[in-house]
């Protein structure tokens, strides 16, 4: 049977006022799953309240307090992890062991940010004055809404949740239409671990239930995962109401391949940067840029793997490849063979659906041979199993090729020459550089994001990530008990203001 998905506010869970259906279905077998619910302004505006009316209270409770709920969260999560992990695959796709990594991301950003509960470091500096003190400290916000995508159901939330949470923020929560059963049980997790009510809410819905968190005056910060046509879309309206938004949009990653390098090492991380997830990540390796001597010998070993993928229901054992995660998904990957075949590509292994799948929305690993720098399959996000191979013959090419795309999130070079890796990790102008890794990998504990189209100068996770959640409020305390004057002594006053 469905599972029925309401809505959570105010510590209650509740269905929409619009009573309109959002169904999930399983991508693997095109089952039902859940209904959900298409929540209208009104449910959004309800949740609003909810959140203006718990945020004094908690942003008045002590941060290391705050912290001990996150920590429950962070317990409750590797309790659940096989449970959530097991749910996430039957409801967007990724192989079991992916979904298993989605959850972990959440269980250590979870610990990391109940651990800033007793740092949330400001910092202090000499003041010009005698006897006065000076000091500069994070503060909350207030009301932040948060529209996050379905290919990282728990893990990409959780960056947004646990800064703002830990902050003293509270926060309406619109998940990916695709995950709203998912996100139910990450909700339950924290409403288990004590999180009080009104703190955070779960509205879900589609495009106009984000529209409606974006465009209401009670919310103060937008942070968005999800599409750059959705994304700036999101910016532009929140600007006009003067909002502070963090966007993490599109990736078109490339891992170069220099003819030095570790050959075993490098198919194995491009076959995972390309075919992890089923290419449904913003940092998936999209573009395989490789020096002309060792591409005869790379290529052959990749097309080999590709080849032998298992495809399949992510919960079954020994898959390695799920579906894409719906019908608008595929017909997208679809449309790009068309694109590469009117641009004289040669697709060298896959390039459709699998013949002997008749249920899921299934495609094959896909690479695609002799594409050009400025081809349309070299420049726009595919988002599917969907490999570009562009031959190049020096470093400086290889950087230039892989820095010319309109977006900016990860990349990555394999070589064993140390003054290649160093000129990459200078040159190379992305917000994620590996060397020796795909693209792919990103800890909690350092900042995540792009140059570029890939976002607007934000970053999620690490210290980087509570920017977002926090105002800067410089405090200065004049202990003296007089009245002061800056003291003038060669000529130049010190501001008096
Ligand atoms: C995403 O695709 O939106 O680095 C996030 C990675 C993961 C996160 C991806 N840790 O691939």
């Amino acid at each position: 049977m469905p599972q029925q998905i309401n809505n959570f506010i105010d510590g209650q869970w509740i269905p929409s006022r619009s009573r309109s259906p959002l169904p999930s279905v399983n991508p693997a077998t095109e089952e039902l799953l859940a209904h959900a619910w298409n929540s209208d302004a009104q449910d959004v505006d309800v949740a609003v309240l909810a959140a203006q009316a718990a945020y004094n209270s908690w942003r008045l409770m002590p941060a290391p307090r705050r912290g001990e709920i996150l920590f429950q969260v962070a317990h409750l999560l590797t309790e659940r992890k096989q449970e959530i992990s097991r749910l996430m695959t039957s409801e967007m796709g990724k192989v079991l062991t992916e979904a298993q990594g989605d959850v972990q991301e959440a269980i250590d950003m979870a610990y990391y940010m109940a651990g800033e509960g007793r740092r949330l470091m400001g910092y202090t500096a000499p003041v010009e004055m005698p006897n006065k003190f000076g000091m500069a400290l994070r503060d909350s916000v207030g009301v932040v809404g948060l529209i996050t995508p379905w290919n990282f159901p728990i893990a990409v939330p959780s960056w947004k949740m646990l800064p703002a949470l830990i902050a003293g923020n509270t926060v309406i929560w619109k998940p990916g239409e695709d995950v709203p059963a998912t996100a139910a049980a990450f909700v339950k997790v924290f409403e288990d671990a004590g999180l009080p009510a009104g703190v955070l809410n779960l509205v879900t819905g589609a495009g106009d239930t984000g529209a409606a968190l974006v465009d209401h005056p009670g919310v103060r910060v937008i942070s968005f995962t999800g599409s750059t046509t959705t994304g700036l879309g999101v910016y532009t309206r929140a600007a006009k109401l003067g909002k502070k938004v963090t966007l993490e949009m599109g990736g078109k990653n490339a891992i170069i391949v220099m003819d030095d390098a570790n050959l075993s090492l490098a198919v194995d991380a491009i076959n995972w940067s390309a075919f992890g997830t089923t290419g449904q990540r913003c940092t998936a390796c999209s573009r395989l840029i490789v020096q002309r001597g060792i591409k005869p010998r790379l290529v052959e070993a990749l097309v080999e793997k590709a080849r032998s993928l298992k495809l399949g229901y992510g919960l079954e054992p020994d898959v390695e490849v799920g579906p894409l995660v719906n019908q608008r998904a595929l017909d997208k990957v679809a449309g790009y063979m068309d694109v590469a075949r009117d641009e004289g590509v040669r697709v060298l292994v896959g390039g459709g659906r699998p013949a002997n799948m008749d249920k899921g929305f299934f495609f094959e690993p896909t690479l695609f041979d002799g594409v050009l720098a400025g081809m349309r399959v070299e420049q726009e996000e595919i988002f599917g199993p969907v490999l570009s191979i562009v031959e190049v013959e020096s470093l400086d090419e290889a950087i230039q090729v892989s820095n010319s795309v309109p977006y900016g999130l990860s990349s990555s070079i394999f070589t064993e020459n140390v003054n290649a890796a160093f000129r990459a990790m200078r040159d190379l102008t992305t917000g994620i550089v590996y060397i020796n890794h795909g693209t792919t990998g990103a800890e909690i504990q350092f900042p995540f994001g792009g140059t570029r189209g890939t976002g607007n100068g934000m970053r999620e996770a690490g210290q980087a990530g509570l920017d977002t959640y926090t105002e800067w409020k410089s405090v200065y305390v004049d202990f003296s008990g007089r009245l002061q004057r800056a003291q003038i002594d060669t000529g130049d006053a010190l501001d008096q203001d």
